[in-house]
C-alpha cells in the first residue's frame, strides 16, 4: 500500500487543510513560510506548528532551514490531497496494493463504492530524485521545486482527457472515471501486457484489431495515441486487447501528428514481427489511415 493511504485514515481534517495552505503557498514561493500557513488556514500559531510537526514526522511536507523555516509538500503529502479528494468524491473508497510502476507514474489498485476493483495511477513526471543531495537540490532553479507538482497534474489531465476523447469513439480503452491534481482513476482490467503474452493463440487477429483502433482513434476520434508500444497494450485472459497510457495523446490536426501515428504504428509492426513472424508495411497502413482522414476532411469542408 502506498505511504498516502495509509495515512489517508490517520489524517485530521485540520491536517489537510495545512497541507492544502502549503499547496497553496507553493504556486507563490519556493518554501512556505509557518506565517503563510498561518495566513491561510487561519489557525493559531500554536496548531500550526504543532500539525506541522506531525506531517514532517509523516514525510508529508519537507523543511527547508534559511534565513527563514519553509515547508513544501513531499509527493506523499500532494498523494494525500489528491486521494482524499477522490475518496471525498466516493471515486475510490479505498486503495490497494501497487499494480505497476512506470518510469513516470505508480499505478495502484483501489475500490469503488461498489467494492469493484478500480485502477488509480498517480502520475509522477520529474520525479524528484531521492539520490540527489540536498545541495544538488538547492539548484535547481527558482520554480524546479514546483516543477514536478505541476508537471504531472498536467499529465494526469491530459490522459484523463485523452481517455475521454478515445471512449467517446468506443473505443477500446479502460472508462476514465475521475481525475485529481496528479492521480486518475480507471476502469481495471485483468490482463498482461503484450511483451509478456507469449502464447497469443491469434496474433494476426490482435494486430488487426490494434491496427483498427489506431485508424479508428485518428480517422474518427481525431487522435493519436503517441505512445503505442507493446507495453501499453493489455491482453486479457480471453485473448481481447485493450489500449492504455494516454498521456502523451495529440490531436489528429497537431502539425506532427503525422509523425507520431507512424511512430505508432512502425513500433506495432517492429513487434508483431519480430515476435509473431507478421509481415506488414507501416509505410502502407500509415498511408491507409492518413488518406482516409484527409478524405474525411475534404467531404467536412464541402
Ligand atoms: N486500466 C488498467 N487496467 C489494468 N492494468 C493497468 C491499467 N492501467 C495501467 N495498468 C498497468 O500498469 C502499468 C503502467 O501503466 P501505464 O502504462 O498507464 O503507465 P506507465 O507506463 O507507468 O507510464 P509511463 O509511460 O509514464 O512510465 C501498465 O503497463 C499495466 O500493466
Ligand atoms: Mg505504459
Amino acid at each position: 500500500m502506498s505511504k498516502a493511504a495509509e495515512y489517508l485514515l490517520e489524517l485530521e481534517k485540520k491536517d489537510f487543510r495545512i497541507l492544502q495552505s502549503i499547496e497553496v503557498g507553493m504556486r507563490t514561493s519556493e518554501h512556505v513560510s509557518i506565517d503563510t500557513v498561518v495566513e491561510f488556514s487561519k489557525y493559531t500559531l500554536d496548531e500550526v506548528i504543532k500539525r506541522i510537526d506531525g506531517l514532517h514526522f509523516k514525510d508529508l511536507v519537507s523543511r527547508w532551514k534559511g534565513h527563514y523555516v519553509g515547508y513544501q509538500l513531499t509527493h506523499h503529502g500532494y498523494d494525500v490531497l489528491a486521494f482524499r479528494a477522490l475518496a471525498e468524491r466516493d471515486s475510490i473508497i479505498a486503495i490497494g496494493r501497487e499494480l505497476g510502476k512506470g518510469k513516470e507514474s505508480d499505478v495502484f489498485y483501489a475500490f469503488d463504492t461498489k467494492q469493484k476493483t478500480v485502477v488509480a495511477k498517480i502520475h509522477r513526471v520529474g520525479r524528484p530524485s531521492f539520490k540527489r543531495s540536498k545541495k544538488l537540490r538547492s539548484y535547481v532553479g527558482r520554480r524546479g521545486h514546483i516543477n514536478w507538482l505541476y508537471k504531472s497534474r498536467l499529465s494526469a489531465e491530459r490522459e484523463f482527457e485523452g481517455l475521454q476523447l478515445a471512449r467517446k469513439i468506443k473505443a477500446k480503452v479502460p472508462n476514465a472515471i475521475d481525475q485529481n491534481r496528479h492521480i486518475i482513476v480507471m476502469e481495471y482490467f485483468e490482463g498482461i501486457e503484450l511483451v509478456d503474452a507469449y502464447d497469443l493463440t491469434k496474433p494476426l487477429k490482435i494486430f488487426n484489431g490494434i491496427m483498427s483502433q489506431v485508424r479508428k482513434l485518428f480517422v474518427k476520434g481525431n487522435i493519436v495515441h503517441g505512445d503505442l508500444s507493446e507495453y501499453n497494450i493489455i491482453i486479457t485472459p480471453k485473448f481481447d486487447f485493450l489500449i492504455i497510457d494516454f498521456p502523451q495523446y495529440e490531436l489528429a490536426s497537431h502539425p506532427n501528428a503525422k509523425e507520431y501515428l507512424f511512430r505508432d504504428i512502425k513500433n506495432l509492426c517492429r513487434f508483431f514481427k519480430r515476435k509473431f513472424s507478421i509481415e506488414s508495411d507501416p509505410n502502407e497502413i500509415l498511408d491507409v489511415i492518413y488518406n482516409e482522414y484527409e478524405e474525411k476532411l475534404k467531404k467536412k469542408k464541402k
